[in-house]
């Protein structure tokens, strides 16, 4: 099958689109023939290795390693012995266990959920790290209520516009933030883009800014949700220098600041289904590449001009 590999931490260039093996499944896991894999951050940092592994000089776990994309849709091709959820020609989304820039991707059984009928293979394969991520940030770390004011900083990104999305279906008052040229889009997902705190929850998804900056724009007993941290100074830690300072003033004060860290769990890609189903996420797509230009997909969400999700497609052959 064709994939793209990387055997060097790098930029997009150290990407290569090769010839290599059809993943071997396991018992308990699932051949997928991929029609579409997210793009998201955290491709870019397993790519370069960066904050950390890249700059400690730490080598790949293998000498070849299909580049992580993890965010997979498409049709069963194959099942384990074991596998009793699926079977050939299901269409299905969720996390590949190998990387999904392929023509054919491994997944865990319960890793994989059926794709709701009228959702594409892109906007399934767009929603599960930015999909879990949103939910997990917004209703577990957030503890979204019905009638919340919610401000979304990065309201256009791929994780920004799902919480958008997910915390109006919540019945929250959602403002959004983003820079000057995504403001018709954040619009259009339904938020104001007029910033008159205070917030009960503050989403953060964008950038790294400073805890300080953020907590005169919370109600006295607000809370704020640490998602991203693109730009940290820290040398090793990167964004995550926040999260600890964050943790570390949590005690000591009214409001709740609340870093998240999202884990992929078969529940919540389950309540990403109906909530694709029943029409209150939708993702919105900014732009496709083919497999062989997914180093491209990479380097266009890198340059932070997207709005909404980037996604990788494979032509059935
Ligand atoms: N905590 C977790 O478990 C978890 C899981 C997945 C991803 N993440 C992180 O969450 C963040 C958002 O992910 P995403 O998929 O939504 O990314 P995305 O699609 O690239 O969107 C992020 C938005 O943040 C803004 N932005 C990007 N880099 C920035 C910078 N250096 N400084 C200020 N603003 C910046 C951009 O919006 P504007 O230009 O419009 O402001 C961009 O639209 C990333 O940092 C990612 O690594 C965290």
């Amino acid at each position: 099958m064709k994939a793209i590999l990387q055997d060097e931490y790098g930029s997009a260039d150290v990407l290569r689109y090769m010839e290599i093996p059809v993943p071997v499944v396991g018992d308990d896991e699932v051949l997928v023939r991929v029609r579409a894999a997210g793009v998201d951050p955290g491709v870019w940092h397993y790519m370069t290795g960066l904050p950390t592994a890249g700059r400690l000089g730490l080598g790949l776990r293998r000498p070849r390693v299909p580049v992580r994309g993890s965010d997979v849709a498409g049709v069963v091709e194959a099942v384990g012995r074991n596998v009793r959820k699926f079977k050939a020609g299901d269409e299905v989304f969720g996390v590949a266990a190998s990387g999904s820039y392929a023509e054919f991707a491994k997944a865990k059984e319960n890793r994989l959920v059926p794709k709701p009928d009228g959702v594409s293979f892109e906007q399934a394969a767009a929603t599960p790290v930015s999909g879990m991520t949103a939910l997990q940030g917004l209703r577990d770390r957030g503890r979204v209520e019905e009638g919340q004011r919610v401000l979304v900083f990065g309201a256009a990104g791929g994780i920004g516009h799902m919480i958008v999305q997910l915390a109006r279906g919540y019945g929250a008052e959602v403002t959004g933030v983003a820079r000057e040229s995504k403001l018709d889009f954040v619009r259009s997902l339904g938020a104001s883009t007029e910033v008159t705190g205070p917030y009960d929850l503050i989403m953060d998804t964008a950038g790294n800014r400073p805890i300080k900056e953020l907590r005169p724009l919370l109600t006295p007993s607000g809370t704020l949700v640490i998602v991203g941290g693109e730009g940290g100074k820290g040398r090793f830690l990167g964004g995550f220098e926040r999260s600890l300072r964050a943790y570390a003033m949590s005690p000591l004060i009214r409001q709740r600041l609340k870093p998240v860290m999202s884990l992929p769990k078969l529940a919540d890609l389950e309540a990403l289904a109906r909530f694709l189903a029943d029409g209150t996420l939708r993702p919105v797509i900014d732009r496709t590449f083919a497999l062989d230009a997914a180093p491209d997909a990479i380097r266009y969400l890198n340059s932070g001009a997207a709005r909404g999700k980037v996604v990788v497609t494979v032509t059935p052959a």
